[in-house]
């Protein structure tokens, strides 16, 4: 049977992405609709939400046609909606891309408030329609407390459905190291990053490799690693913002076609957003960046055993900690806490 026989005989997935005409659905859709994601035999159905402002649903009306354009085997249909009951329902992945972006100077908690009212709604609103096996995927910042804040909400669907990206600052920390230690970014293994998606971020390169050794082995320069690699990597965003004038896009699409693609593939070990269970000092109330280990597709396992070594390490730990329950305690009068 060829390639595309096989495609039809798949029941497509159905994609519900939110900011579907905004800069980083301009990357994402079309690496969904070309297999990159779900895999080269697996059918999608775009599901696309925006704002129901006429400049917006103009903007993703061209999206679409361009999709149309790609002449994608994959993509099996597409809904163009404003109205999030329709554009959930059904949906076996939502990903919430969709917020106010944060421009020069401001933090992510100043985007706490109008950020959180659109995550209560979502929250709710998956939970009534979306597909039994329903999986959510939160990027619009301050993302890991914008999936708080829609788990929160949700009656049907356990917290562990909800999921926040943190992969774009996983990936950031793997070039980083490859690039001090001169060798290519496939020999960085297993850097994975701890707590909240913002400058207090840790990413913990005491358990990481290059070329199967231990990177505070192969890099002896311990002040950099403490340093300026946590700080480039934890401000990277804020840099990006400054150089481009807007926030990071096309590798925030990368990043979450690496984290659903990861979270869809048994045995992959990587780093997500996921509700603490009070591993590594994170307030169980919180999601917090640790690594999974994905075991069947879309469900994973926290990895909580990893050794907490030294005093910088827990210091790092209780800040970002601290960053994230003084977030929740921000919202929690928001979603009834
Ligand atoms: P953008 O402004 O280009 O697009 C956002 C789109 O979302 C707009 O088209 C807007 O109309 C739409 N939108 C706003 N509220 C909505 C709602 N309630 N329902 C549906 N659509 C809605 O922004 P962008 O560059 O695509 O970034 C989107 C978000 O992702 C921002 O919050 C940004 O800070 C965040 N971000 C996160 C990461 C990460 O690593 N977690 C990385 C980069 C950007
Ligand atoms: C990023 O990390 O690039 C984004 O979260 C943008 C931001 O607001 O920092």
């Amino acid at each position: 049977m060829d390639q595309l026989s096989k495609n039809f005989m798949k029941n497509p997935i159905r994609v519900a992405v939110t900011g579907a005409a905004g800069q980083i659905s301009y990357s994402l859709l079309f690496r969904i609709a070309s297999g990159a994601m779900f895999g080269p035999e697996q059918p999608v159905i775009l599901q696309l939400i925006e704002v129901p402002v006429e400049k917006a649903m103009k903007a993703l009306e061209g999206v679409a046609m361009e999709l149309d354009d790609c002449a994608f085997p994959l993509l099996k249909s597409m809904v163009l909606t404003s109205d999030p009951k329709a554009g959930f329902k059904d949906a076996n992945w939502s990903l919430l891309v969709g917020a106010k972006p944060r421009g020069p100077g401001m933090e992510r908690a100043d985007l706490l408030k109008d950020n959180g009212k659109i995550f209560i709604e979502q929250g709710r609103i998956i939970d009534e329609v979306a597909a039994a096996d329903a999986r959510v995927a939160v990027v619009g910042n301050p993302a890991n407390t914008n999936c708080m804040i829609a788990a929160s909400q949700a009656k049907r669907l356990t917290p562990d459905r909800f999921t926040a990206m943190v992969r774009l600052d996983q990936n950031r920390a793997q070039t980083q190291l490859a690039k001090k230690a001169g060798v290519d970014v496939t020999a960085v293994k297993n850097i994975f990053i701890y707590g909240n998606h913002s400058p207090t971020m840790f990413p913990h390169f005491g358990h990481a490799t290059i070329n199967g050794q231990p990177v505070p082995e192969v890099i002896a320069d311990h002040e950099w690693l403490k340093g300026p690699f946590c700080e480039t990597v934890g401000k990277r965003g804020a840099a990006i913002i400054a150089a481009r004038g807007a926030s990071s896009a096309a590798s925030a699409a990368n990043a979450l076609v690496d984290h659903v693609r990861d979270l869809m593939t048994p045995g992959a070990v990587h780093s997500v957003a996921v509700k603490s269970n009070g591993a590594y000092g994170f307030d169980p109330n919180v999601w917090a960046g640790m690594p999974v280990r994905t075991t069947t597709p879309g469900s994973y396992e926290a990895i909580t055993n990893n050794e907490i070594c030294c005093d910088f390490v827990k210091e790092k730990l209780a800040i970002t900690n601290k960053e994230l329950v003084d977030e929740r305690a921000f919202v929690a009068s928001m979603i009834g806490a």
